[in-house]
């Protein structure tokens, strides 16, 4: 009698232990802000079609003989699909689900490259109002963290619209001139070849 009640001693101490750190893990792991959750997870959507929409746009730039523009926004569709990536696993991290949309069709003509970066600055400027609103719900709901991370953002958001900006400006001035357009498809091929160079050297 005594036997069996000394060997079940350490089979309860173990039950117990057990028991103690399934309760250690639940309380440590983290849960997200399903608010904040739900907003992150439309982001995700957001930078999934930015990244297709610049895929198409650079699709037709080829088509048209615009190769440096064509590769300068291949690179920008990357980037864009980078953007994403890093939302799926911010919210996966922090204790969340990331939903991983279905692929949005982007329009296949673009008329113009000036068309190209008339709608590409609109989208950025939507986009930029989609990540002002992610800031806003994070400081609604007090999660700072995810404040801190959507900042990278925030920052990422004036650079493109500048240089969107920039870009339209110049195709503005070149007008119709095949010469001028020339010369801005060589320049486009340039920026991305040293938006390159900056991304291995770091
Ligand atoms: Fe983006
Ligand atoms: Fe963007």
């Amino acid at each position: 009698m005594n036997n069996i009640f000394f060997r079940t001693i350490p089979i309860c101490i173990n039950a117990f232990n057990t028991a103690l750190d399934l309760l250690f893990l639940l309380k440590t792991k983290q849960v997200m802000n399903k608010t904040v959750e739900k907003v992150l997870n439309e982001q995700i959507i957001k930078e999934s079609s930015s990244s297709q929409l610049y895929l198409s746009m650079a699709s037709w730039s080829e088509n048209q003989g615009y190769n440096g523009t064509a590769q300068f926004l291949y690179k920008h569709s990357d980037e864009e699909r980078v953007h994403m990536l890093k939302l799926v696993k911010f919210i996966n991290e922090r204790g969340g689900i990331a939903k991983i949309p279905a692929i949005e069709k982007p329009p296949i003509n673009f008329d113009s490259m000036l068309k190209i970066f008339e709608s590409l600055l609109a989208h950025e400027i939507k986009v930029t109002e989609s990540i002002n609103n992610v800031v806003d719900v994070c400081l609604k709901e007090k999660d700072y963290t995810t404040h801190n991370f959507i900042q990278w953002y925030v920052s990422e958001q004036l650079e493109e619209e500048a240089l969107a900006r920039n870009i339209l400006d110049k195709l503005k001035m070149i007008g119709n001139d095949k010469g001028g357009l020339y010369l801005f498809d060589r320049d486009m091929e340039n920026a991305a070849i040293s938006t390159d160079t900056v991304a291995a050297e770091k």
